[in-house]
């Protein structure tokens, strides 16, 4: 897991949005797994700005997102089918149908979250995953105690999660759905790069465990801790707990350029 740390969000956006240029310049069909929250703004930001300078097209590329609430109308600005429109797919170049989702309204959820997993194999498997962070530390909707080897699922929201999101229901919980469709950590896991980005404060104590805690199924992104290519992009306040943040910081400036990320 490579960890670093950036003087901001800007800067943290500008890296994770350089290891999507590579990625899309090398291989144009590139498959990206796409997250939704504030957290991946910046890398969406910086990549519909050189979209627009003409530096980079996703004509050919595809994309799933992560997951999903369940029970919104298609209508509502909420749905992740409807943020990750207007964040990023929108913006760029995208073909028509080429960004999928998980479907919250399906009358048969297994069956959907099956037909999800296949997709997603049937695409050849997801070159390059954007990931944020919970203040519990899901990644995805993967909430602390889900199984580690888990796949794409419907699972019950907790609390806290429905209090962080309730920002974005007018701050008020009771409109935030209890329940989600999500990629399993096992899902997460087959993504060949996976890149995670966290800024603030309130991230800093799952950063903490994600990077330096034990793996447990209790802070769930700490199965990355098992993934070969993890690279975790931070703010100075979201690594503030880091215990070894020294020698994160001298690693990635003695990095020989090469190595990308
Ligand atoms: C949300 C999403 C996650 C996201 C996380 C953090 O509930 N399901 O995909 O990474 O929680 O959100 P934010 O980036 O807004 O802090």
């Amino acid at each position: 897991m490579e960890i670093v740390i950036c003087p901001d969000a800007v800067q943290a956006g500008r890296l994770g949005a350089d290891a999507i240029t590579t990625l899309i310049r090398r291989k144009p069909d590139g498959v990206l797994g796409l997250a939704t929250g504030s957290s991946p703004l910046g890398i969406y930001d910086e990549l519909a700005r050189r979209h627009e300078a003409g530096e980079l097209s996703f004509a050919n590329a595809r994309g799933f997102t992560l997951d999903e609430y369940v029970g919104l109308a298609t209508e509502h600005p909420e749905t992740y089918h409807n943020v990750i429109r207007k964040d990023f797919v929108n913006r760029v170049d995208f073909a028509d149908g080429a960004v999928r989702g998980p479907d919250g309204l399906s009358d048969d959820i297994p069956a959907f979250c099956r037909s999800y997993e296949e997709a997603i194999a049937a695409a050849g498997g997801i070159d390059l995953q954007i990931l944020g962070i919970g203040t519990d530390g899901h990644i995805g909707f993967n909430e602390p105690g889900s199984s580690l080897a888990s796949r794409t699922r419907i699972k019950t929201l907790t609390k806290q999660t429905r209090i962080d999101n309730a920002r974005f229901f007018g701050g008020d919980i009771d409109q935030v759905p209890t329940h989600c469709i999500t990629q399993g950590l096992g899902t997460i896991m087959a993504a060949r790069h996976v890149v995670l980005v966290a800024s603030g404060h309130g991230k800093a104590e799952a950063v903490h465990q994600l990077a330096e805690g034990s793996v447990s199924a209790m802070w769930p992104g700490t199965i990355l801790q098992h993934h070969p290519h993890v690279t975790v992009l931070l703010d100075e306040a979201a690594a503030s707990r880091l215990q070894l943040s020294d020698y994160y910081r001298e690693t990635y400036h003695a990095k020989p350029a090469w190595q990308g990320l």
